[in-house]
C-alpha cells in the first residue's frame, strides 16, 4: 500500500490497497485519523464487500432520506441522471450534523462517472480553526449552534432544496434538531475544529439573529479558502472515506447532461462533548 498526500492540510490517496484484505485495515484507519479524507484507488468490490469494509469503522447508519440500493438498505444511492439539474450534496455540508450523535464518517464507492467534472471537494475544519487568531478562537469556543434537517429534508424545506426527482424522501422523518458547540474537540485526533456548516446549521444561540448571521457568514467565507481544501478526482472503482467530524464536503455539479452514480455508506458517530438533542417528538 502506498499513501500519497493530496494537499497541505487534508486528504490522501491510497494506491495498491485491497479493502477486502482485513490485514490492511489498521493502516487505512491510521491514515483516516491523520488525513480525514482518503481516496482508495481502484477497488473492484461488490456491495457486500463495501459493507464488510465499512463495518470495520463502526456501526452502519441507515440513512432516513436517501434512496437505498435495492436489497441493501444500508447503502444509499447518490445519483444524478443526465436530465437532472440538481446534484445530491452540491452545497457545502457535513453529513448528518443535525443528529445529536452525528455521523462519524462516510464511505463512498464510485460506480459510474461523467466524462468530466463531478469531483468532491473537502475542507479541513481543524486547519480552518487553527488559522484563526487566539482571540477569535476563544470567542468561538464559547458558542453553540443549532443544526436541523427540517429545512433541507422536511415538508417545509426551503425552495433551494426542493427536488421532485424522488432521490430523497421520508419528509415526515425530518424532525431532528441538535445543539452542538461551534468548536469541537475531535473524538479521535484530539484536534479542535469548527463544527458549523452552511447547509444544516441554522443559527448560533445566545446572540441576536443578525449577530448569528454575521458570525456564520464570516466563518463560512473563511472556511472556503482553497488553503484548507482538497479535491477527490474520482475514477470508477475508487472508494472515498471521509470523517464528518473533521470536514465539510460538496459534490461539484459541473457535468449536466451526463450520468453519475455513487454508493454511499454512513457510519454512526458518538455524542460530541457539549452536544444535545433538541428534537421534540410530537
Ligand atoms: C454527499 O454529499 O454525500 C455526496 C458527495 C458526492 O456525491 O460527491
Amino acid at each position: 500500500m502506498h499513501i500519497k498526500t493530496l494537499s497541505t492540510n487534508i486528504g490522501a490517496e491510497i494506491f495498491n490497497a485491497d479493502i477486502r484484505d482485513k490485514t490492511q485495515f489498521d493502516a487505512i484507519w491510521e491514515a483516516f485519523i491523520e488525513y480525514s479524507v482518503l481516496v482508495i484507488r481502484n477497488q473492484a468490490i461488490t456491495p457486500e464487500e463495501h459493507l464488510e469494509f465499512s463495518r470495520q469503522f463502526g456501526q452502519i447508519n441507515v440513512n432516513r432520506f436517501f434512496q437505498p440500493l435495492e436489497n441493501h438498505p444500508e447503502i444509499s444511492v447518490v445519483e444524478k441522471l443526465a436530465n437532472q439539474r440538481r446534484a445530491i450534496g452540491q452545497d457545502w455540508h457535513t453529513d448528518q450534523s443535525y443528529d445529536a450523535a452525528p455521523a462519524m464518517g462516510s464511505i463512498m464507492h464510485a460506480i459510474a462517472l461523467p466524462p468530466y467534472g463531478g469531483d468532491t471537494l473537502f475542507v479541513s475544519m481543524a486547519s480552518a480553526f487553527e488559522a484563526l487568531n487566539d482571540e477569535k478562537q476563544l470567542f468561538l469556543k464559547g458558542l453553540s449552534a443549532i443544526h436541523s434537517s427540517k429545512h433541507v429534508f422536511g415538508k417545509q424545506k426551503q425552495s433551494k432544496y426542493r427536488d421532485d426527482s424522488g432521490r430523497t424522501g421520508n419528509e415526515e422523518l425530518a424532525i431532528q434538531d441538535a445543539l452542538h458547540p461551534v468548536v469541537i474537540t475531535h473524538p479521535l485526533s484530539g484536534r479542535d475544529g469548527l463544527y458549523v456548516n452552511p447547509t444544516f446549521t441554522e443559527s448560533v444561540t445566545g446572540v441576536s439573529s443578525k449577530e448569528s448571521k454575521t458570525i456564520l457568514g464570516a466563518l463560512y467565507r473563511h472556511c472556503q479558502s482553497p488553503n484548507f481544501q482538497c479535491r477527490i478526482k474520482w475514477k470508477t472503482g475508487d472508494v472515498g472515506v471521509w470523517d464528518n467530524r473533521a470536514t465539510w464536503h460538496k459534490a461539484e455539479n459541473n457535468y449536466h447532461g451526463y450520468y453519475r452514480l455513487m454508493h454511499r455508506i454512513t457510519i454512526e458517530g458518538c455524542t460530541l462533548s457539549g452536544s444535545k438533542s433538541l428534537t421534540q417528538v410530537a
